[in-house]
C-alpha cells in the first residue's frame, strides 16, 4: 500500500452548521492526516471551472450556486491509499445510500448538500489539489 494525497472540500453545508472540526474528527480517525487546510469563498468562475466535468449534468448550475453559497474548507489528505479511503470514509453520494459511521450519513442534508467532496482518482487528485494550493502550502 502507498502513501498518497487526495483533495477534500467541507461544503457549505457543512461549515454553516460549524462541523468543520467534526468532519476533521472523523478523517484523521480513519487514519487521514491533514497536511494542509484553507477556508475560502469560491468563486463562481472557480467553482464552474472545479465542476467542469459536471457542466452538462442537470444538477450543474444548481450544484454551482451552492458551493458559492458560503464558505468551504479545502483540504490535503494524506494517508495509505487515501484517495479509497476518503472515499469510503464520505461515503455514497447521496446520504440516503451512505453507511452508518460515514461523514454523509452522519452529517449530509441531501445529494446536493453533501458535506464533503473528496477526489475519485490519484490523477485527478492532484488536478484538484493544484487547482487550489501550491506546493509549499503542504505540510506533510
Ligand atoms: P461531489 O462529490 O462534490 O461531486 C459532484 C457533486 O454534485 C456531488 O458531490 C453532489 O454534491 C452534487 N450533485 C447534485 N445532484 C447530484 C446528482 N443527482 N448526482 C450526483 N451528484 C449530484
Amino acid at each position: 500500500m502507498a502513501t498518497e494525497r487526495t483533495f477534500s472540500i467541507i461544503k457549505p453545508d457543512a461549515t454553516r452548521r460549524n462541523l468543520t472540526g467534526k468532519v476533521n474528527a472523523v478523517l484523521e480517525e480513519a487514519g487521514l492526516r491533514i497536511v494542509a487546510q484553507k477556508r475560502i469563498h469560491m468563486t463562481q468562475a472557480q467553482a464552474e471551472a472545479f465542476y467542469g466535468v459536471h457542466a452538462a449534468r442537470p444538477f450543474f448550475r444548481d450544484l454551482v450556486t451552492f458551493m458559492i453559497s458560503g464558505p468551504v474548507v479545502v483540504q490535503v489528505l494524506e494517508g495509505e491509499n487515501a484517495v479509497a479511503r476518503n472515499r469510503e470514509v464520505m461515503g455514497a453520494t447521496n446520504p440516503a445510500n451512505a453507511e452508518p459511521g460515514t461523514i454523509r450519513k452522519l452529517f449530509a442534508e441531501s445529494i446536493e448538500a453533501n458535506s464533503v467532496h473528496g477526489s475519485d482518482s490519484a490523477e485527478n487528485a492532484a488536478t484538484e489539489i493544484a487547482y487550489f494550493f501550491a506546493g509549499t502550502d503542504i505540510v506533510g
